[in-house]
Protein backbone atom coordinates (compact mmCIF):
# COMPACT_ATOMS: atom_id res chain seq x y z
CA UNK A 1 0.00 0.00 0.00
CA UNK A 2 1.60 3.34 -0.80
CA UNK A 3 -0.09 6.33 0.54
CA UNK A 4 3.02 8.58 -0.61
CA UNK A 5 2.10 11.69 -3.82
CA UNK A 6 3.87 14.42 -5.45
CA UNK A 7 2.65 17.91 -5.94
CA UNK A 8 4.64 20.00 -8.32
CA UNK A 9 8.02 18.05 -7.55
CA UNK A 10 7.79 18.03 -4.00
CA UNK A 11 7.48 14.47 -2.58
CA UNK A 12 5.12 13.92 0.36
CA UNK A 13 5.26 10.20 2.59
CA UNK A 14 1.28 10.94 2.80
CA UNK A 15 -1.32 13.33 1.77
CA UNK A 16 -2.45 15.31 4.88
CA UNK A 17 -0.78 18.60 5.72
CA UNK A 18 -2.14 20.96 8.66
CA UNK A 19 -3.63 23.73 6.67
CA UNK A 20 -2.46 27.75 7.61
CA UNK A 21 -4.03 28.52 10.96
CA UNK A 22 -3.28 28.70 14.47
CA UNK A 23 -2.10 25.56 14.75
CA UNK A 24 0.71 26.02 12.64
CA UNK A 25 1.28 29.54 14.38
CA UNK A 26 4.87 29.08 16.23
CA UNK A 27 7.54 26.22 16.36
CA UNK A 28 6.14 24.34 19.42
CA UNK A 29 2.78 24.38 17.59
CA UNK A 30 4.17 23.34 14.50
CA UNK A 31 6.62 20.65 16.37
CA UNK A 32 3.50 18.95 17.69
CA UNK A 33 1.67 19.05 14.26
CA UNK A 34 4.95 17.45 12.55
CA UNK A 35 5.03 14.86 15.52
CA UNK A 36 1.95 13.44 13.76
CA UNK A 37 3.54 12.17 11.28
CA UNK A 38 1.93 14.42 8.35
CA UNK A 39 3.25 14.77 5.23
CA UNK A 40 3.89 18.56 5.03
CA UNK A 41 3.22 21.76 7.09
CA UNK A 42 1.72 24.84 6.03
CA UNK A 43 2.80 27.32 8.43
CA UNK A 44 0.17 30.12 9.27
CA UNK A 45 0.06 33.09 6.85
CA UNK A 46 2.51 35.58 7.56
CA UNK A 47 2.17 39.28 5.64
CA UNK A 48 4.81 42.26 6.03
CA UNK A 49 2.79 44.01 8.51
CA UNK A 50 1.48 41.85 12.38
CA UNK A 51 -2.18 41.45 12.21
CA UNK A 52 -4.56 42.98 14.54
CA UNK A 53 -7.05 40.40 15.05
CA UNK A 54 -9.71 41.09 17.50
CA UNK A 55 -10.80 38.33 20.33
CA UNK A 56 -12.65 35.68 20.69
CA UNK A 57 -11.54 35.23 17.02
CA UNK A 58 -12.93 31.09 17.05
CA UNK A 59 -16.21 29.94 18.10
CA UNK A 60 -17.20 26.42 17.62
CA UNK A 61 -20.37 25.15 15.92
CA UNK A 62 -22.47 22.62 14.91
CA UNK A 63 -19.50 20.98 14.23
CA UNK A 64 -17.95 23.45 12.42
CA UNK A 65 -15.89 26.81 13.48
CA UNK A 66 -16.37 30.00 12.53
CA UNK A 67 -13.11 32.20 12.85
CA UNK A 68 -12.27 36.15 12.45
CA UNK A 69 -8.67 35.49 12.26
CA UNK A 70 -6.56 37.21 9.63
CA UNK A 71 -2.85 36.52 9.40
CA UNK A 72 -0.20 35.96 12.13
CA UNK A 73 -0.02 38.23 14.81
CA UNK A 74 3.46 37.82 15.22
CA UNK A 75 5.37 40.50 12.98
CA UNK A 76 7.33 39.30 10.23
CA UNK A 77 10.53 39.51 12.23
CA UNK A 78 10.07 36.69 14.47
CA UNK A 79 9.35 34.65 11.86
CA UNK A 80 12.34 35.68 9.78
CA UNK A 81 14.88 35.72 12.07
CA UNK A 82 13.11 33.18 15.24
CA UNK A 83 10.54 30.81 13.76
CA UNK A 84 11.19 29.89 10.69
CA UNK A 85 14.87 29.21 11.07
CA UNK A 86 13.90 26.97 14.61
CA UNK A 87 11.53 25.21 12.51
CA UNK A 88 13.55 24.27 9.88
CA UNK A 89 16.44 23.09 11.98
CA UNK A 90 14.15 20.80 14.38
CA UNK A 91 12.01 18.98 11.57
CA UNK A 92 12.43 17.51 8.44
CA UNK A 93 9.02 17.21 6.98
CA UNK A 94 8.65 19.38 4.30
CA UNK A 95 7.86 23.35 4.74
CA UNK A 96 4.64 25.30 2.70
CA UNK A 97 5.32 28.61 3.63
CA UNK A 98 2.14 30.46 3.28
CA UNK A 99 2.42 34.20 2.12
CA UNK A 100 -0.02 37.17 1.79
CA UNK A 101 -1.42 39.37 0.04
CA UNK A 102 0.02 42.34 -2.70
CA UNK A 103 2.44 41.90 -4.89
CA UNK A 104 4.85 44.17 -2.97
CA UNK A 105 4.17 42.68 0.08
CA UNK A 106 5.27 39.38 -1.62
CA UNK A 107 8.43 40.58 -3.53
CA UNK A 108 9.55 42.09 -0.18
CA UNK A 109 8.62 38.96 2.43
CA UNK A 110 9.40 36.15 -0.36
CA UNK A 111 13.52 36.79 -0.40
CA UNK A 112 13.46 36.86 3.29
CA UNK A 113 12.28 33.41 3.97
CA UNK A 114 12.94 31.56 0.94
CA UNK A 115 15.92 29.18 2.22
CA UNK A 116 13.63 27.89 4.68
CA UNK A 117 10.71 26.62 1.81
CA UNK A 118 9.96 23.37 0.10
CA UNK A 119 7.26 25.67 -1.40
CA UNK A 120 5.07 28.54 -1.18
CA UNK A 121 1.14 28.80 -0.59
CA UNK A 122 -0.06 32.15 -1.70
CA UNK A 123 -3.30 33.65 0.23
CA UNK A 124 -5.90 35.53 -1.88
CA UNK A 125 -8.56 36.05 0.78
CA UNK A 126 -8.32 39.57 0.50
CA UNK A 127 -8.05 40.35 -3.13
CA UNK A 128 -11.56 40.59 -4.30
CA UNK A 129 -13.44 39.05 -7.49
CA UNK A 130 -11.42 40.20 -9.87
CA UNK A 131 -8.87 37.26 -11.84
CA UNK A 132 -6.20 39.82 -12.42
CA UNK A 133 -4.73 39.97 -9.29
CA UNK A 134 -4.52 36.75 -8.46
CA UNK A 135 -2.12 36.26 -11.80
CA UNK A 136 -0.12 38.89 -10.74
CA UNK A 137 0.43 37.65 -7.24
CA UNK A 138 1.55 34.48 -8.80
CA UNK A 139 4.13 36.44 -11.02
CA UNK A 140 5.09 38.51 -8.29
CA UNK A 141 6.55 35.53 -6.37
CA UNK A 142 8.00 33.73 -9.71
CA UNK A 143 10.11 36.38 -9.91
CA UNK A 144 11.26 35.61 -6.63
CA UNK A 145 12.08 31.73 -6.51
CA UNK A 146 12.27 28.60 -8.28
CA UNK A 147 10.35 26.62 -5.81
CA UNK A 148 6.93 25.44 -6.33
CA UNK A 149 4.18 28.33 -5.76
CA UNK A 150 0.69 27.10 -4.45
CA UNK A 151 -2.44 29.96 -5.02
CA UNK A 152 -4.85 29.04 -2.43
CA UNK A 153 -8.60 29.96 -3.93
CA UNK A 154 -11.45 31.72 -1.78
CA UNK A 155 -14.71 30.42 -2.32
CA UNK A 156 -16.45 33.56 -2.60
CA UNK A 157 -14.80 34.11 -6.20
CA UNK A 158 -17.16 34.24 -8.98
CA UNK A 159 -15.80 31.57 -11.16
CA UNK A 160 -13.29 29.43 -9.60
CA UNK A 161 -11.49 27.84 -12.71
CA UNK A 162 -10.93 31.16 -14.35
CA UNK A 163 -9.11 32.33 -11.11
CA UNK A 164 -7.38 29.08 -10.81
CA UNK A 165 -6.49 29.71 -14.23
CA UNK A 166 -4.91 32.87 -13.62
CA UNK A 167 -3.10 31.58 -11.37
CA UNK A 168 -1.97 29.07 -13.75
CA UNK A 169 -0.48 31.40 -16.07
CA UNK A 170 1.16 34.35 -13.75
CA UNK A 171 3.46 30.66 -12.49
CA UNK A 172 1.24 28.22 -9.99
CA UNK A 173 2.54 25.31 -9.63
CA UNK A 174 -0.58 24.05 -7.70
CA UNK A 175 -4.05 25.83 -6.55
CA UNK A 176 -5.39 24.88 -3.47
CA UNK A 177 -8.84 24.64 -2.78
CA UNK A 178 -10.45 26.36 -0.75
CA UNK A 179 -10.52 28.95 2.22
CA UNK A 180 -13.07 29.33 4.47
CA UNK A 181 -16.27 30.35 3.63
CA UNK A 182 -18.32 33.89 4.31
CA UNK A 183 -19.19 35.89 5.96
CA UNK A 184 -21.31 34.22 8.51
CA UNK A 185 -22.72 35.19 11.29
CA UNK A 186 -23.64 33.37 14.83
CA UNK A 187 -26.18 34.76 17.27
CA UNK A 188 -25.84 33.83 20.87
CA UNK A 189 -29.84 34.12 21.50
CA UNK A 190 -29.21 34.59 25.28
CA UNK A 191 -27.45 38.05 25.07
CA UNK A 192 -28.08 38.63 21.16
CA UNK A 193 -24.77 38.99 19.98
CA UNK A 194 -21.89 37.34 17.91
CA UNK A 195 -19.67 34.73 19.84
CA UNK A 196 -16.68 36.31 17.58
CA UNK A 197 -14.67 39.85 18.51
CA UNK A 198 -14.98 41.35 15.17
CA UNK A 199 -16.56 45.07 14.31
CA UNK A 200 -19.67 43.35 12.91
CA UNK A 201 -19.41 39.84 14.58
CA UNK A 202 -19.49 38.41 11.27
CA UNK A 203 -16.99 35.67 10.27
CA UNK A 204 -15.28 32.76 8.16
CA UNK A 205 -17.00 29.28 7.90
CA UNK A 206 -14.81 25.82 8.25
CA UNK A 207 -15.26 22.30 9.01
CA UNK A 208 -17.67 19.53 8.24
CA UNK A 209 -20.32 21.99 7.29
CA UNK A 210 -18.17 23.45 4.01
CA UNK A 211 -17.48 19.79 2.58
CA UNK A 212 -19.48 19.50 -0.08
CA UNK A 213 -18.65 23.12 -0.97
CA UNK A 214 -14.54 22.40 -1.17
CA UNK A 215 -15.19 19.51 -2.62
CA UNK A 216 -17.08 20.65 -5.81
CA UNK A 217 -14.62 23.69 -5.48
CA UNK A 218 -12.53 20.67 -5.93
CA UNK A 219 -13.49 18.97 -8.53
CA UNK A 220 -13.91 22.60 -10.46
CA UNK A 221 -10.64 23.19 -10.14
CA UNK A 222 -9.35 20.13 -11.41
CA UNK A 223 -11.14 19.73 -14.33
CA UNK A 224 -9.95 23.53 -15.03
CA UNK A 225 -6.09 23.85 -15.13
CA UNK A 226 -3.49 20.55 -15.68
CA UNK A 227 -1.66 21.48 -12.28
CA UNK A 228 -1.77 19.65 -9.14
CA UNK A 229 -5.12 20.29 -6.93
CA UNK A 230 -4.99 20.50 -3.27
CA UNK A 231 -8.16 19.89 -1.45
CA UNK A 232 -9.10 21.43 1.85
CA UNK A 233 -12.63 22.44 3.52
CA UNK A 234 -14.27 19.89 6.30
CA UNK A 235 -11.77 16.70 6.28
CA UNK A 236 -12.91 15.03 9.91
CA UNK A 237 -11.91 10.93 8.65
CA UNK A 238 -9.68 9.15 6.38
CA UNK A 239 -12.69 8.90 3.92
CA UNK A 240 -13.62 12.46 3.72
CA UNK A 241 -9.91 12.93 2.51
CA UNK A 242 -10.55 10.27 0.34
CA UNK A 243 -13.24 11.88 -1.08
CA UNK A 244 -10.99 14.87 -2.36
CA UNK A 245 -8.30 12.68 -3.70
CA UNK A 246 -11.75 11.02 -6.21
CA UNK A 247 -12.87 14.71 -6.68
CA UNK A 248 -8.91 15.37 -8.14
CA UNK A 249 -6.86 16.13 -4.92
CA UNK A 250 -3.18 15.10 -5.16
CA UNK A 251 -3.03 16.28 -1.58
CA UNK A 252 -5.05 17.43 0.92
CA UNK A 253 -4.75 20.01 3.81
CA UNK A 254 -6.83 20.07 7.18
CA UNK A 255 -7.57 22.55 10.24
CA UNK A 256 -11.23 23.10 11.74
CA UNK A 257 -11.35 19.28 12.90
CA UNK A 258 -8.01 19.20 14.86
CA UNK A 259 -9.20 22.60 16.65
CA UNK A 260 -11.98 20.59 17.49
CA UNK A 261 -10.80 17.05 18.51
CA UNK A 262 -6.96 18.26 18.88
CA UNK A 263 -3.44 17.77 16.65
CA UNK A 264 -3.49 14.03 17.55
CA UNK A 265 -6.64 13.88 15.03
CA UNK A 266 -3.69 14.41 12.08
CA UNK A 267 -2.25 11.02 12.66
CA UNK A 268 -5.52 8.92 13.64
CA UNK A 269 -6.55 10.30 9.56
CA UNK A 270 -2.94 9.24 8.54
CA UNK A 271 -3.47 5.81 10.15
CA UNK A 272 -6.71 5.33 8.26
CA UNK A 273 -5.63 5.95 4.87
CA UNK A 274 -3.86 2.65 4.44
CA UNK A 275 -7.13 0.50 5.65
CA UNK A 276 -10.25 2.80 4.01
CA UNK A 277 -8.00 2.32 0.77
CA UNK A 278 -7.60 -1.53 1.01
CA UNK A 279 -11.84 -1.66 1.52
CA UNK A 280 -11.44 0.12 -2.33
CA UNK A 281 -9.58 -1.97 -3.39
CA UNK A 282 -7.02 0.34 -4.58
CA UNK A 283 -3.21 -0.20 -4.36
CA UNK A 284 -1.84 3.37 -4.31
CA UNK A 285 -2.90 6.83 -3.35
CA UNK A 286 -2.43 8.36 -6.45
CA UNK A 287 -4.85 5.93 -8.68
CA UNK A 288 -7.44 7.54 -7.16
CA UNK A 289 -6.85 11.11 -8.06
CA UNK A 290 -9.39 12.73 -10.33
CA UNK A 291 -11.39 9.05 -10.18
CA UNK A 292 -15.14 10.78 -9.24
CA UNK A 293 -17.29 9.52 -12.01
CA UNK A 294 -20.04 12.00 -12.86
CA UNK A 295 -21.50 10.22 -15.88
CA UNK A 296 -24.51 8.68 -13.69
C1 LIG B 1 -9.02 29.89 12.99
C2 LIG B 1 -8.65 29.81 11.54
C3 LIG B 1 -7.58 30.55 11.06
C4 LIG B 1 -7.21 30.47 9.70
N1 LIG B 1 -6.14 31.18 9.27
C5 LIG B 1 -5.75 31.07 7.96
C6 LIG B 1 -4.59 31.73 7.47
O1 LIG B 1 -3.86 32.40 8.20
N2 LIG B 1 -4.30 31.59 6.16
C7 LIG B 1 -5.05 30.83 5.29
O2 LIG B 1 -4.72 30.73 4.11
N3 LIG B 1 -6.14 30.15 5.74
C8 LIG B 1 -6.50 30.26 7.04
N4 LIG B 1 -7.59 29.56 7.49
C9 LIG B 1 -8.33 28.68 6.55
C10 LIG B 1 -7.85 27.22 6.65
O3 LIG B 1 -6.48 27.11 6.29
C11 LIG B 1 -8.70 26.27 5.75
O4 LIG B 1 -8.58 26.69 4.40
C12 LIG B 1 -10.16 26.28 6.14
O5 LIG B 1 -10.32 26.34 7.53
C13 LIG B 1 -10.89 25.05 5.60
O6 LIG B 1 -10.33 23.86 6.11
P1 LIG B 1 -10.96 23.07 7.40
O7 LIG B 1 -12.42 22.92 7.13
O8 LIG B 1 -10.21 21.77 7.45
O9 LIG B 1 -10.69 23.93 8.58
C14 LIG B 1 -7.97 29.64 8.83
C15 LIG B 1 -9.06 28.89 9.32
C16 LIG B 1 -9.40 28.96 10.66
C17 LIG B 1 -10.54 28.12 11.17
Amino acid sequence: MDISTEIAGLKLENPLMPAAGPLTGNPKLIERAAGQGVGAIVTKTISTEAAEVSKPAIAKLNGGVLNCEKWSEDPPERWIDDYFPTIARENDVPLVLSLGYNPDQIRELLPEIEEFASAFELSSHYLGRDPEPIRNIAAAASEKTDKPIFVKLSPHVPDLGEFASAAVKGGAAGIVAINSVGPGLEIDLDDLTSPLGSDDGYGWLSGPPIKPLALQAVNEVYNAVDVPVIGVGGIASARDLLQFVAAGASATQMLSHAISEGADAYGKIIDGVPKELEKLEVDNLTDLIGKYDNSS
